[in-house]
């Protein structure tokens, strides 16, 4: 199926070269590993890794991990992680520091948001908690919910110059846009500072994948909604025209994509399954 879809794509890049998206046909032509029915290819994230490796050192996952079920252990967690502050706008701010939860489509748990990524890349599930990034937001301290929310993460094998947890647009994406009936898709990635704005469109900014493959692919940070009273955490991608678009997550090969429709990327990618997930903010 997406052997032939990627025929697909060339030959209509060749009989309409002029509105075909340039970065599309570099990807077909540079990820012939990648036709194998699953979206990730490790053949071509490895051999085209140029950073050296970013593997975190035992040592120090493992106190993170200890700091981290060090605060399971306390009846009161979430006030020791709440640092109060001051915005410049004078609205107080809450710093609230925890781990991501994923449920699968039967609200089963099935692990945490990882440490340890896809080659520094890409985010993975991982089912044990001692293996869960450690991530942090901010909002206004009277808030219940916020939306447009940034979202960093202080501990991951991803590289320090990315720690926005953001959303990169897929390899095989032809733009940058997302919907019902298509199949294109987005990482979950790091994102270097500044990242983007709440509303942004998507903007070319330096990426954990694009550091791996060396494409430029776009990305969003400030997307994020979090209710804090049940720690449900959604995400909406902006799409070019500025319009937000209804964003589902999933995983593959424990891999976590979003995207507008996830049946339209497991029939796109149909050599491993497609499990659509949910994630909550546990602090
Ligand atoms: C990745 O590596 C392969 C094989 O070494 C090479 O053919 C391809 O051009 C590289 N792709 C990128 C994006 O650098
Ligand atoms: C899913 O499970 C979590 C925890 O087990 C629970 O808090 C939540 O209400 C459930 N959500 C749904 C939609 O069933
Ligand atoms: C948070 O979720 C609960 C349970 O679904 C809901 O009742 C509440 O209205 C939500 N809070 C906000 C601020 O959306």
């Amino acid at each position: 199926m997406r052997f032939f879809l990627a025929y697909a794509v060339i030959s209509v890049s060749v009989a309409f070269g002029a509105v075909a998206n340039d970065q599309q046909d570099t990807a077909v032509g540079l990820f012939p590993f990648c036709v194998n029915g699953r979206e990730h290819c490790l053949e071509v994230l490895s051999a085209n890794a140029t950073a050296p490796s970013r593997t975190v050192p035992f040592g120090r996952k493992a106190r993170l991990s200890n700091a981290l079920l060090h605060t399971y252990t306390k009846a009161n967690r979430a006030s020791d992680f709440q640092r109060r502050q001051t915005s410049a706008s004078g609205i107080p701010q809450v710093e609230r520091t925890g781990v991501v939860q994923v449920f699968d489509d039967s609200n089963e748990s099935i692990g945490y948001v990882s440490v340890t990524t896809e080659d520094g890349a890409i985010y993975r599930v991982d089912s044990a908690l001692m293996n869960a990034a450690i991530v942090t937001v901010s909002s206004q301290a009277t808030s219940a919910s916020g939306t447009g929310l940034r979202v960093s993460v202080t501990g991951s094998d991803i590289s320090a110059r990315y720690p926005l947890l953001g959303l990169v647009q897929g390899r095989d994406n032809v733009d940058a846009n997302i919907g019902f009936g298509s199949y294109h898709y987005l990482y979950l990635a790091g994102v270097a500072l500044p990242g983007t704005s709440p509303q942004d469109s998507p903007t070319i900014i330096d990426n954990s994948y694009n550091d791996a493959t060396e494409l430029s692919l776009a990305a969003e940070t400030d997307l994020w909604e979090i209710n804090f009273s049940t720690g449900t955490m959604t995400t909406t991608w902006v799409n070019t025209n500025g319009t937000p678009e209804n964003t589902v997550l999933f995983v593959q090969d424990g891999i976590i994509y979003a995207g507008g429709d996830m049946d339209a990327f497991a029939n796109e990618y149909s050599g491993s399954s497609v499990t659509g997930i949910t994630l909550k903010f546990v602090f």
